[in-house]
């Protein structure tokens, strides 16, 4: 469903496309430059291997990422500012049927946090999975601490819809995680335009 062949998303300087197999090592430099700023944030192995942001080769990781695409199952996205690589946001757990839903996370770098980069990627990125691929539903979850991105889904009016006890393996242990929602009848005319106002 990830059609490598996309176009671009994009608003002002803000883009995001399909990760590709030669993203891997800029990808594997942003997390090893990034280390100190994502590490809170990283889901990690609960069966307690732990591997440092950056630590090793991106290539297989990226692979990984491509056999969800094909399978279906996720659109893992790199976003852009100015054409330039300057994070991550994946649409995982991709599900059709009667659900039609999915998950989205996303990371930035340090350097270019705080212009509201992740705010636009995040609209851009629901706008095209509920009315171009046709989802009914968008779940971001996060950890309560983490105030910037909480301001992201309460800037694109997200829905809160509760805390979900030690839901995901973060930073070496079960955290727990806010819910956040929102379903394609509540944003008729999409997210970033109402976001833009
Ligand atoms: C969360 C993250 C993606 C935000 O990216 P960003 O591009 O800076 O996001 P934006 O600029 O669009 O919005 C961030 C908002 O949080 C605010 N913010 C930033 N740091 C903050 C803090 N410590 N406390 C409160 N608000 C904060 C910003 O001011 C901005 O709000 P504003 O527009 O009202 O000023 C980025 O901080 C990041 O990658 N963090 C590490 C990884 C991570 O947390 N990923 C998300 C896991 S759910």
């Amino acid at each position: 469903m990830a059609a490598p062949g996309q176009p671009e998303l994009r608003h002002g300087r803000v883009g995001l496309r399909l990760i590709r197999r030669s993203d891997a090592r800029t990808l594997q430099r942003l997390l090893a430059e990034n280390r100190d700023w994502l590490e809170p944030w990283e889901a990690t192995n609960p069966d307690g291997l732990r591997q440092v942001p950056g630590s090793a080769s991106m290539r297989p990781a990226v692979a990984w990422m491509l056999a969800n695409a094909k399978a279906g199952t996720s659109v893992p996205f790199v976003i852009t500012l100015d054409g330039r690589m300057v994070g991550q946001l994946t649409v995982s757990g991709i599900t059709w049927g009667a659900l039609r839903a999915a998950n989205l996370g996303y990371w930035i770098a340090e350097e270019a946090a705080g212009h509201g980069v992740t705010t636009v990627a995040v609209a851009l990125a629901t706008d095209d999975l509920l009315f171009r691929r046709g989802l009914h539903r968008m779940e971001i979850c996060i950890r309560p601490e983490n105030a910037a991105s909480l301001r992201i889904v309460e800037k694109l009016g997200f829905r809160p819809e509760g805390i979900r006890p030690r839901f995901i393996h973060i930073d070496g242990d079960w955290r727990d995680h806010a819910v956040f929602a929102l379903n394609r009848e509540e944003v008729p005319g999409g997210v970033l335009r109402r976001f833009l106002g």
